[in-house]
């Protein structure tokens, strides 16, 4: 690992590929690993899951599952994923715990977390490190307080830590999130499921939707309003309280959002050809693939495993071939931005190769994000020779330009890490990442794949 340039502290260097090809690893899905270890818990019994993401952030969620009285065992792991074993007396069965739960860098850890802690009867604080200090917490702790838990939280209940004294008997609310946020949603169902009454959740533009899922395949009824599964659009999710949740085992996707870094690398480099497996094609996921191919990405798609693509239960997947293609620039709207939210920054970077003004409008939930992504993306592109610049929440990019290898900084963001490390795969020169380890947030091994792929 070298220094810095910028800031002194360690850093990563990529220098331009002649040529990428291969299968690289992806991790198991973050969201719905995070998903799987708390359904674990909550339903009680001896759960396996095979193949969840072993990044920091799942970790973290691991730690907390832990930390409430679940016994969660590490069966298998190869430096990328990993599989658990979780034995858990249930719901009723888990205690306070003894310290602070350390969410980390993981702001699903903590939103996902205190709907399970809004409905158990004891005291307990979320805290993480100083990226989720700054995160904003009163979009979860309006509804949940509302469902009669009590919530408080520093600088006038808007940012970590955050204090829960949870209540048994919760109270139902029929809730519309004030920004699309699947994490937002997943605590006000997760706490449903112990409320007195029907719980619903309506949001503007349909976010990811795993929980729904993987409650409704352990028995859940979890009623979908429109009940077609499009994607998009507005939707409301009902689900009872006080219904048995039951245990199961789970075999975790690979990551989509994770895939995106090579989907572009590939698509933006002149000589490149990858295939990724058993990728995650959720409709709710497959945004940022979809922009690509309407961008004139080569993406060829091959459905996998026995999930049909519009099925409302399970996870379907595909093998997704990508190869060096001519892009030209689109217009993203904010419901296509809700719903890529995770790889706008990797679709910033494809931009700069797409002939063309791409606009992106309404990305100001980035802001919210581990970094303010809008600022870091902004920063880091323009310092490689990127056209790119930003009117309130909306970015303009003018492509293509020909990226030149520099200094970038991360504000230990992982997905701008991952972003500009393949930019550096473009790029002339060598372009250094500060603290490029971050990527190991979400994807422990995204390095090594790197090198394998130029290999
Ligand atoms: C996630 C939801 C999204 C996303 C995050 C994972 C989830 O966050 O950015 O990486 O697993 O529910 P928001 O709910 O804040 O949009």
């Amino acid at each position: 690992m070298a220094e810095s340039p910028l800031t002194g502290g360690p850093s990563r260097s990529v220098s331009r590929a002649a040529r990428l090809r291969g299968e690289p690893r992806l991790p198991g899905d973050k969201s719905i690993s995070h998903r799987a270890l708390i359904l674990a818990t909550l339903a009680g019994g001896d759960s396996r899951i095979a193949g969840a993401g072993d990044g920091r952030d799942v970790q973290a969620t691991a730690g907390i599952m832990a930390a409430l009285g679940a016994t969660v065992e590490r069966v298998h792991e190869d430096g990328l994923n990993v599989d658990y074993r979780v034995i858990s007396p249930g719901a009723d069965g888990l205690h306070e715990p003894d310290g602070v739960l350390d969410c980390r860098n993981s702001g699903t850890s903590l939103r996902l977390c205190s709907g399970v802690l809004a409905s158990l009867p004891f005291f307990s604080v979320l805290d993480g490190d100083a990226s989720l200090r700054s995160r904003p917490v009163a979009r979860i702790i309006e509804p949940l307080r509302s469902m009669g838990a009590a919530l408080y939280a520093r600088r006038s209940d808007t940012l970590p830590p955050l204090v829960v004294i949870g209540l048994t008997r919760l109270r139902a609310i029929d809730y519309t999130t004030r920004v699309p946020s699947a994490q937002v949603k997943s605590a006000i169902l997760l706490a449903g499921l112990r409320a007195e009454g029907p719980t619903t959740v309506r949001e503007a533009v349909a976010t990811r939707d795993h929980t729904e899922r993987m409650l409704r395949s352990r028995g859940i009824d979890v009623r979908r309003e429109p009940e077609a599964s499009s994607g998009g659009g507005p939707v409301a999710w009902t689900l009872d309280g006080g219904a048995r949740l039951a245990a199961k085992d789970d075999r975790v996707p690979a990551d989509p959002s994770a895939a995106a870094f090579w989907l572009v690398a590939s698509a933006i480099h002149p000589d490149a050809e990858m295939t990724l497996r058993a990728v995650g094609v959720n409709p709710t996921r497959r945004t940022a693939i979809d922009l690509l191919v309407r961008m004139g990405a080569q993406i060829t798609e091959t459905p996998v495993g026995d999930v049909a693509a519009d099925s409302d239960a399970g996870e379907p997947l595909a093998d997704l071939t990508v190869r060096s293609s001519e892009l030209r620039a689109i217009d993203i709207g904010p419901d296509e931005v809700a719903a890529a939210i995770d790889e706008i920054p990797i679709l910033c970077l494809a931009a700069t190769q797409a002939r063309g003004r791409t606009t992106i409008r309404g990305a100001g939930e980035l802001r919210n994000k581990e970094s303010d992504r809008i600022d870091g993306i902004v920063t880091g592109l323009r310092a490689l020779g990127a056209k790119i610049s930003v009117d309130g929440d909306d970015i303009t990019i003018e492509g293509p330009s020909q990226l030149v290898g520099a200094p970038t900084l991360t504000l230990d963001d992982h997905r701008l890490a991952m972003t500009f490390a393949v930019a550096g795969l473009i790029a002339s020169g060598s372009t250094s990442i500060d603290r490029g380890d971050s990527a190991a947030v979400s994807y422990p091994s995204f390095f090594t794949e790197l090198e394998r792929l130029r290999a």
